[in-house]
């Protein structure tokens, strides 16, 4: 079995490379505990300065996999995995750059708002279905997207399920900049090897600065995962996994 979750570390980057092609990187729980493991080592490794993370061509991430979904909403699975990638994402020190080509959908897109710098491809594409899944919106995003784009843009992407396209999601602050699909990974690791190689101590204080209030953001993810806890067992949730799962194509 192919490894879902690559690192690898050069010039002070860890790049952490989502590879589940054949399902369009939704994260699984398996993947959220890699995901968890390589935070863990980004964070106490001195030679990593900066996380670069980066999809597939076409698939950034197509969000949560719905099966998963359906194991933790018939209590298989607490989704422990999951609650513990949100909270390291939340607390991590160190800046955050994401190479976004394709789709970016559920926490595709939310998890891009603890990103310090995301380039995007052209074609990209943001979207939060929640709701459309009888769920609600995670990852801090009720907290952090009002702020970032004020909240009728928020309520478009996060309750009405608007889709973004990489213009609308730029003027949203999703994304800092748009970059040709070929340059987009270069890019986005010249930009973190950049950082990279600033004082790390300024760094880590600079960027804390900017980003303000970590613990609020913590605890509105703990009531946001109560929340979605309880919606992941509702009726509305489960007619929805279960269309997704039957849909014809
Ligand atoms: N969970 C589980 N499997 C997923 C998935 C997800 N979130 N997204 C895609 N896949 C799987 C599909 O089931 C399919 O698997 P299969 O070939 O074994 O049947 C494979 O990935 C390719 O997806 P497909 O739907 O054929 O591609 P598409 O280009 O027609 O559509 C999406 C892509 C992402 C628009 C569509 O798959 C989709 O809507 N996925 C669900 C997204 C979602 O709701 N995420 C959760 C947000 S909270």
């Amino acid at each position: 079995m192919t490894d879902t979750i690559k690192t690898a570390i050069a010039d002070g980057v860890m790049t952490i490379a989502l590879d589940r092609p054949e399902k369009k990187n939704a994260l699984d729980q398996a993947m959220y505990g890699k995901l968890v493991s390589a935070f863990e080592e980004a964070a106490c490794e001195d030679a990593v300065r900066v996380v670069l993370v980066k999809g597939v061509p076409g698939s950034f991430s197509a969000g949560n996999d719905i099966k998963d979904f359906v194991t933790r909403a018939s209590g298989g699975d607490a989704g422990e995995e999951t609650a513990r990638f949100l909270r390291i994402l939340a607390g991590f020190r160190k800046p955050l750059v994401a190479a976004v080509d394709g789709l970016a959908i559920g926490i595709g897109t939310t998890m891009l708002m603890h990103f310090d710098l995301v380039y995007s491809s052209p074609a990209s594409l943001f979207r939060t279905p929640f709701l459309d899944l009888g769920l609600v919106p995670e990852a801090g995003s009720s907290l952090i997207a009002p702020r970032l784009m004020g909240h009728t843009q928020a309520f478009a992407l996060l309750v009405a399920g608007e889709p973004f396209n990489a213009e609308r999601a730029t003027r949203a602050n999703i994304v800092t900049e748009i970059v040709a699909a070929d340059a987009l990974e270069a890019h986005a690791l010249k930009a973190a090897a950049s950082l990279a190689a600033k004082p790390p101590e300024a760094l880590r204080i600079a960027r804390a600065l900017v980003r303000g209030d970590e613990a609020g953001i913590l605890e509105r993810i703990e009531v946001e995962i109560r929340h979605f806890a309880e919606r992941l067992r509702s009726t509305e949730a489960r007619e929805a996994f279960t269309a997704f799962m039957n849909r014809s194509r």
